[in-house]
C-alpha cells in the first residue's frame, strides 16, 4: 500500500502528532491529580493517555512504521543532530529576548542531547560490529516489589517492623544489584535511612528501586517503599535508604560490574549524589585505618 503524497497521509501525519500531544497532556494530567490525592480522576487520565498512545502507534505502522533496528538507531542519531542544532538556536534567541531562565534550559537540553547523539552513534558501531553492548541502563534493573502486611509482621499494637520493612528492602535492592550484574550480590552498606511515617497490619507495601550509581563491584541502589491503605486507598511514602551492595563470584571474591548508562538529567543527579556517598565514605575509612 504506497500512500505517499495522498490526503490520508498527510492525515496520518497530522492525526499522529495529534494522539501524541494527548498523550503528553493527559499523563501531565494524571500527575497532577494523583499529587492532589485524587487517585480515580489520575487513573483515568493515565489509561485514557495509553489509548492515545496507541491510537499514535497504528498510525505511526500505515505511516511506515520503525520496524528495521540499524535504521532505526541512524534515524536517531540525525534526529538528535538536528535537536543539538535545535536547542542551540533556540537558546540563543531566548538569550536574545532577555529569557534567561529558558535560555539556561534551552543550553542544558543541548548538552543532554549530545548525549543521546553520542550514545547512538556507539550504539550503532556496536551493532554493525555484532559487539557486545558493555553498559547497562538505569531501566534495566529497576522495579516494584509489592506486598501486604500481615499480622505476623508486626506488633500487639498493628504497626509493622521496621525489620520487616527493611527485610522487604534488603530484597528488592538484592534483585535490582543481581540484575544489573547478572551475578551473586551480598549487602555491604545501608545508608540514610529516613522513617518517614508507621505502617500498619493490612496496608499494601510497594517497594520502588533504581540504581543510582557504580563502582567497579559495588551497586548503590536507592529504594523507596510506600504504604497504601487499602480501605481509604490514601498511599504515604514511609520509608527510603540507600542498599550498596556488591557482586561476588562462586567463592565470595568481588568482581566487575557492567557501567551504568545514563540518559536523564535526573539519572545524573543521582549519579553525582551517590559518588558523593562513595567518596566521603572511602575518605572516612582510609583516615580511620
Ligand atoms: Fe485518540
Ligand atoms: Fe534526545
Amino acid at each position: 500500500m504506497n500512500i505517499e503524497g495522498s490526503k490520508t497521509a498527510e492525515n496520518l501525519r497530522r492525526a499522529f502528532t495529534q494522539e501524541l500531544m494527548a498523550y503528553f497532556e493527559y499523563v501531565n494530567a494524571a500527575k497532577t491529580a494523583a499529587a492532589a490525592g485524587f487517585n480515580l480522576i489520575s487513573d483515568i487520565f493515565h489509561q485514557t493517555a495509553q489509548n492515545e498512545a496507541e491510537h499514535a502507534e497504528h498510525e505511526f505502522d500505515f505511516l511506515g512504521g520503525a520496524d528495521d533496528i540499524r535504521k532505526n538507531i541512524q534515524a536517531a542519531i540525525r534526529h538528535e543532530e538536528e535537536s543539538v542544532d535545535f536547542y542551540k538556536n533556540t537558546a540563543r534567541e531566548a538569550q536574545e529576548e532577555g529569557f534567561d531562565e529558558i535560555a539556561a534550559f534551552f543550553e542544558r537540553i543541548t548538552t543532554v542531547e549530545e548525549n543521546h547523539k553520542v550514545k547512538f552513534e556507539e550504539l550503532l558501531e556496536t551493532f554493525d560490529s555484532n559487539g557486545e553492548i558493555k553498559g547497562r541502563t538505569v531501566r534495566h534493573s529497576a522495579l516494584t516489589m509489592a506486598q501486604l502486611m500481615l499480622p505476623n509482621q508486626a506488633n500487639p499494637a498493628g504497626f509493622v517492623h521496621g525489620g520487616e520493612l527493611m527485610k522487604m528492602m534488603d530484597n528488592a535492592a538484592g534483585v535490582t544489584a543481581a540484575r544489573h550484574c547478572n551475578s551473586n550480590v551480598v549487602t555491604a552498606l545501608v545508608s540514610e535511612i529516613n522513617f518517614y511515617h508507621p505502617v500498619l497490619v493490612g496496608s499494601l507495601v510497594t517497594v520502588n528501586t533504581r540504581i543510582t550509581f557504580v563502582s567497579r563491584s559495588s551497586m548503590e541502589v536507592q529504594v523507596e517503599l510506600f504504604t497504601e491503605n487499602l480501605e481509604s486507598a490514601e498511599r504515604m511514602k514511609a520509608l527510603t535508604a540507600y542498599y550498596t551492595m556488591v557482586a561476588v563470584d562462586n567463592e565470595g571474591h568481588p568482581k566487575p560490574v557492567p557501567e551504568l548508562t545514563l540518559f536523564t538529567e535526573e539519572e545524573k543527579q543521582l549519579l553525582d549524589e551517590g559518588t558523593d556517598r562513595y567518596n566521603t565514605r572511602k575518605e572516612r575509612k582510609s583516615r580511620s585505618t
